[in-house]
C-alpha cells in the first residue's frame, strides 16, 4: 500500500482524468485508497470473486474475439500431421484450450492426438483447468494427453517444457491475456526461454495499452492510461447489453485489473500490460520474426469490434485498438 501523501497527490491526479474519461466505476478502488483498506487489496487472482469475473469476461465479446482471431490464424498456419502440441502460458480455466481442440477435427482431420502443456501460477484456476482438460478427453473424438505446470511463466525455463513434448516437437505457444503479468526483465527473459522450445509458431493475444514499469508508480501518464484504457474496455464490453448480473462481473474484471494498477506496488503489482509495438520488439530481439497480419485474422470477427479503435484521453496515443494480436515464429525457421 501507497504512504498517505502519495495517496492524495494520486487521488488529484485520477480526479483530473476521472472527470474526463467518465470513469466513475475507478471511484471506489480511490475510496479504499484513502482510507487504505487493506482487505480490499487483496490479490487479484487470489480470490473467488475474480474467477467468477473472469469466466463472465472469457465468454464476452472481447475474448470471443480474441479466441476467434486465434482461430483464423491458425487457418492460415501450414497444419501439423498427426499430432498438435501445444503450449498454452496462463490456461485459466482451459476455456481457449478446449475451443482449439473443438475446431481442429473441423479444420486439420488428419490430427488424430493433441498434447496439451497448460502453464498456470494459481492453483485454484489449474484445478479448474484440470477439470475441463479431463472432461475434454472424455468427449473429444481426439486422443487428447495434457499436462499442468504449476508456476509462473517467467519462472520457466528451457527445460521445464522441453521435457514435457511426449512427440519431441512444439506447434504452438498460445498466451492469451496472460504474458502481461511480468515486469520488462522478466518478459524478455520469458521470451528468450520461449525461444529456446523452437515453437513453430507463437500467438499473443493482449491489451495494447502501457502500464508497463517504464512508467513510473503513480505517474500521471499512468494514471491517465489506466483510466482512459479500462473505461473504454468496460464500454466495449458492455455494448452488448449484458443483464445486470455480468454486467457487475464485467466491472469487476476491469476494476480489479485497474485498481491493481493504480494501488499496489511491490510483489503485489501484477498487471504490466505493454503497447503491441514494444511487444514486437521484444520479440525480435529474443530471436522471433514477426508474421504480417492478413485480412483473414480478422474473419468472422463481431462487426462491434471497431468499437476497439477507441480514442485514447493521451492524444499522443491517439486512435488505436484496445486489443492486439500478434504471431511470431522463432527467426531462421520456417512455420
Ligand atoms: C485473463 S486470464 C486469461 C486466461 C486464458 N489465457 C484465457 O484467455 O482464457 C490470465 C491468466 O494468466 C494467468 N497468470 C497470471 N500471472 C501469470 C504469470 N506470471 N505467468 C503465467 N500465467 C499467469 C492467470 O492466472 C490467468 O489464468
Amino acid at each position: 500500500m501507497l504512504h498517505l501523501d502519495q495517496r492524495s497527490e494520486a487521488l488529484t491526479a485520477f480526479r483530473r482524468v476521472a472527470a474526463k474519461a467518465d470513469a466513475h466505476f475507478l471511484a471506489p478502488a480511490f475510496c479504499d485508497f484513502l482510507t487504505g483498506d487493506e482487505q480490499a487489496a487483496t490479490a487479484m487472482y487470489g480470490g473467488r470473486a475474480f474467477t467468477q469475473y473472469f469466466r463472465a469476461a472469457s465468454e464476452s465479446i472481447v475474448f470471443r474475439n480474441m479466441y476467434q482471431a486465434v482461430d483464423n490464424i491458425l487457418r492460415t498456419f501450414p497444419p501439423p500431421d498427426d499430432t498438435f502440441t501445444v503450449v498454452d502460458l496462463g490456461i485459466g480455466t482451459a476455456r481457449q484450450v478446449q475451443r482449439i481442440v473443438e475446431w481442429i477435427p473441423h479444420h486439420w482431420p488428419q490430427v488424430r492426438r493433441v498434447h496439451i502443456i497448460g502453464v498456470e501460477p494459481y492453483d485454484h484456476l489449474a484445478t479448474i483447468a484440470q477439470t475441463q482438460l479431463e472432461t475434454l478427453t472424455q468427449v473429444t473424438t481426439l486422443h487428447v494427453t495434457y499436462t499442468l505446470v504449476r508456476e509462473y511463466a517467467q519462472k520457466l525455463d528451457t527445460a521445464a517444457i522441453v521435457r514435457q513434448l511426449p512427440f519431441g516437437r512444439l506447434d504452438l505457444v498460445n498466451a492469451c491475456a496472460s504474458i502481461h503479468h511480468m515486469r520488462q526483465g522478466e518478459k524478455w527473459h520469458l521470451l528468450r526461454v520461449m525461444r529456446s522450445w523452437a515453437p513453430r509458431l507463437f500467438l499473443m493475444s493482449d491489451a495494447d495499452s502501457d502500464h508497463e514499469s517504464t512508467l513510473p508508480d503513480l505517474s500521471l501518464e499512468l494514471i491517465a492510461n489506466v483510466t482512459s484504457f479500462y473505461t473504454h474496455l468496460l464500454a466495449l464490453i458492455c455494448s452488448n447489453n449484458p443483464d445486470d448480473e455480468t454486467a457487475a462481473c464485467y466491472r469487476g474484471f476491469c476494476f480489479y485489473d485497474a485498481r491493481n494498477i493504480l494501488m499496489e506496488t511491490g510483489e503485489r503489482r501484477i498487471e504490466f500490460h505493454t503497447t503491441a509495438d514494444r511487444w514486437k520488439d521484444y520479440l525480435l530481439e529474443a530471436g522471433f520474426a514477426m508474421l504480417p497480419p492478413q485480412a483473414e485474422w480478422l474473419a468472422d470477427i463481431d462487426p462491434s469490434m471497431s468499437q476497439l479503435h477507441a480514442d485514447r484521453l493521451i492524444p499522443a496515443q491517439g486512435k488505436r485498438s484496445l486489443i492486439f494480436q500478434l504471431a511470431a515464429t522463432p527467426s531462421g525457421g520456417s512455420v
